[in-house]
Formats: C-alpha cells, sequence, structure tokens
C-alpha cells in the first residue's frame, strides 16, 4: 500500500481552531537590528540569563545589515531554540522592522528593546510586573535622569523639543513618548498594526495616537552610551522632527513618506540651483560644467538628508557610508548625464539657462525614479 492512500487528510475549516491564541508563552521579545553584530550576541546571553523561569522568545529583525549581524543571530539560534530571525531582504526602517518582529511573536505580551545594550534588559522583568495591571508599560528615559550619556547637545535638545511637541499632540501624560523600549499586550497590536505608518522610527507615538484609550505605566531607566557600532537614527531624528511639526501645523493626518519626500526634494533642488546660480550666473562658469557640479551637489545633499553623516575613524565618513555613497552615484549615473545632457542641448539651442536646466533636472530626476525601481533601496 503506498503512503498516499494510508494517510487520511481530516476536513478542516477556521471554526475547527480553538478560540484561545496563545500557546504558553509568557513574552516576545523583539530585537530590531542594523549593524549590531558585536551588540547582538552579549544582549542574548544577558537575555536567556535576565529572562531564567520566564516562558519567552527572541525574534530578531535583521534589514540585511551589511556587517552579517542576520549571520551572527544564525549561529545564535543554534545555541538557543527560543530565536527566531526575520531576514528582510530590500526593506529598510525602524517602525516596520518592529511591527514585524511583533506580528510574528506568540506571546501574551510583546516588548520591543534597542539591540545595541543601551536599553536596560533588566527592566524587562519590572515590565512583566507591571503589563497584567495596564495595556502598555514605557521604559522611560526621562522620569528621573535629565541627560543621556553619549549625545551630543544638538541630540539632545532635538530629542528633548521633539518629546515637549510628542507630548503635546498626545492625549495622555507620557515622559517618553518616543521611547524605543516598551511592552505591550499582543492583542493590542494586532488591533493597531495596519494603521501605523510605514517610515519613522517613532513607533510608540504612533501607537499612543491612535489609541488615546491605553492605559500606560511608565518605568525608569537608565540609557547607557554605545560601546559598539554607530546610531542609525541621527538624520532620521531630525526628519521625525520635522515630520512631527508639520503633523502638529496640520493636525489632518499627513503621510510621513511625502514629508520625507517633500524635504528631500526641497532640500537637493535648493542645492542644485544654488550651486548652479553661482557658478553659472555670478561665477560665469560655463554651463554643462556648472551644470554637472550643480547635479553633484543635488545628488550629495539628498544622500545626506537620507542617510545622515557616518563618521568612521579619524572623523572621516565610514566605509559603508561612502559604499553606499557611490551605489548611490552608479545608481543616478543616467539620470545626472540626462539632466546635463539635456540642459546643454536646450542652451545650446539659445534657451535661457533656467527652462534649459529645470527641463534637464525633471527628465533626468524621472530617470532616476524608473531606474530605482529596479535598484535595491538605498538606506
Ligand atoms: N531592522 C532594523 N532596521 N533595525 C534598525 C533600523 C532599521 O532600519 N534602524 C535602527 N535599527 C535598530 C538598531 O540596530 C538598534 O538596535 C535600534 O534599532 C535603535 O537604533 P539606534 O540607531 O541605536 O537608535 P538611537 O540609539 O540613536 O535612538 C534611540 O533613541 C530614540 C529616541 O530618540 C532608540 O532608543 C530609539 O528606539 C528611540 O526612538
Ligand atoms: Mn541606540
Amino acid at each position: 500500500m503506498s503512503t498516499s492512500t494510508r494517510i487520511s487528510i481530516l476536513p478542516f475549516s477556521p471554526s475547527t481552531l480553538p478560540a484561545e491564541t496563545i500557546p504558553g508563552i509568557e513574552v516576545s521579545i523583539v530585537l530590531p537590528t542594523y549593524n549590531e553584530r558585536e551588540n547582538l550576541p552579549v544582549l542574548v546571553h544577558q537575555l536567556q540569563s535576565i529572562m531564567a523561569g520566564v516562558s519567552f522568545e527572541i525574534i530578531v529583525v535583521d534589514d540585511d545589515s551589511e556587517d552579517g549581524t542576520w549571520q551572527v543571530a544564525e549561529k545564535l539560534r543554534v545555541l538557543y531554540p527560543n530565536i527566531s530571525l526575520i531576514r528582510r531582504i530590500g526593506r529598510k526602517g525602524l517602525s516596520t522592522a518592529i511591527t514585524e518582529g511583533f506580528l510574528l511573536g506568540r506571546g501574551r505580551y510583546l516588548v520591543v528593546l534597542d539591540a545595541d545594550l543601551q536599553h536596560d534588559a533588566r527592566l524587562i522583568r519590572d515590565m512583566l510586573e507591571e503589563i497584567p495591571k495596564c495595556d502598555m508599560v514605557i521604559g522611560s528615559r526621562y522620569t528621573e535622569q535629565t541627560g543621556v550619556p553619549g549625545w551630543n547637545s544638538w541630540r539632545l535638545k532635538l530629542s528633548r523639543a521633539g518629546t515637549v511637541l510628542a507630548q503635546k499632540a498626545l492625549r495622555q501624560k507620557v515622559s517618553d513618548p518616543m521611547s524605543g523600549f516598551f511592552m505591550i499586550h499582543r492583542k493590542l497590536i494586532h488591533e493597531v498594526a495596519d494603521q501605523l505608518f510605514r517610515s519613522g522610527y517613532k513607533i510608540l507615538f504612533d501607537i499612543l495616537q491612535k489609541r488615546p484609550d491605553l492605559k500606560i505605566r511608565e518605568l525608569q531607566y537608565d540609557f547607557k552610551p554605545r560601546v559598539h557600532g554607530a546610531s542609525k537614527l541621527t538624520a532620521a531624528v531630525m526628519l521625525d522632527f520635522l515630520d512631527l511639526l508639520i503633523s502638529r501645523a496640520f493636525p489632518a493626518r499627513m503621510n510621513v513618506q511625502i514629508v520625507r519626500y517633500g524635504f528631500n526634494a526641497v532640500t537637493s533642488l535648493a542645492a542644485c540651483f544654488i550651486a548652479l546660480y553661482g557658478l553659472h550666473v555670478l561665477l560665469g562658469q560655463n554651463y554643462p560644467l556648472a551644470l554637472a557640479i550643480a547635479t553633484e551637489s543635488a545628488l550629495l545633499s539628498s544622500y545626506i538628508v537620507k542617510n545622515g553623516w557616518k563618521a568612521g575613524p579619524h572623523g572621516l565618513p565610514s566605509p559603508a557610508w561612502r559604499k553606499g555613497l557611490l551605489r548611490y552615484h552608479l545608481a543616478c549615473l543616467l539620470g545626472s548625464v540626462l539632466t546635463v545632457a539635456v540642459g546643454w542641448y536646450l542652451v545650446d539651442r539659445g534657451i535661457s539657462w533656467l527652462p534649459a536646466s529645470i527641463l534637464g533636472i525633471w527628465v533626468g530626476m524621472s530617470c532616476n525614479q524608473v531606474t530605482s525601481r529596479f535598484l535595491k533601496n538605498e538606506r
């Protein structure tokens, strides 16, 4: 008798399933990672001892880090069977990484913390004590302490200003609405997941805004300085702050993507036209060369707005940053050549430099839009 004749397949439908969806796991710990190969194993080891006696799982959500963090997570998975890994290809961003980790989580409660050892993982035990009495527990940096070690003064000021604005935008009183460390009931995440912003990093703020009815508790912890790796949120902090300002000014829900795209477009066009005007009109430089330099200024500006400035040793840009810049230039090469060619051709035909450049830039930008669809997204 063949195997297929021996196996009988039972009729099955959603109504046959049990009503309860919690398979005995108390808490799922989500660790978003981007280039954290040094930090991840330390944190995972810490968590195994901190969480002793609790049924828990760890979900690492890595955005295909260039430093091989996902390979480190794979090895950790051999050591500890309670680890899962989502390796996201071609998708980046802290908010969606956390959401995806949460949605995979099987625990009664879900908690997220940074994988870079800046958050005090021991707080999870205290959070677990509090969470049955409320909807969400937030690890807060500001309830008692006044500064964050390792932050320069502008980062501190931006963070402060962002926090104050965010507090004004929320109906609940929360001392650290931009915290990246919080615990929530799993069923609540499934209720809000489809309403969360797709970009940015202020997922907590987003949840609080969507659900002003949540009962919140806050626990204080010390935000530690980073030892390995670098922060990824330097430029994002500024953009999210701008986004917050705009969403305060226009209470109707604005799409964060439009704000980012608009900010990037305005700054790179400004860089381009300032360079072109300066070189061609004020200094009398020949038009095609001026337009080529102006196009380069726009590319540089756009890359810095998207990626920030990541310093490596000796204050020079880090190797990953430079590699990204090179890739970005290659991706925009055809568009840049077209910009200069179209502008040059039109000026050659007697058209004034301004309309010629606008048309050239429009053609070049459209070309970049098309090519970027075929290439992997830059961070
Ligand atoms: N998967 C994924 N994708 N992970 C990311 C990404 C991303 O695009 N960007 C950052 N991460 C991971 C980092 O690897 C780290 O584990 C964590 O998210 C926080 O990133 P950092 O780059 O270390 O953030 P930070 O220390 O500057 O910012 C802190 O303060 C913010 C408020 O100002 C964090 O605690 C944030 O969560 C917090 O919102
Ligand atoms: Mn950090």
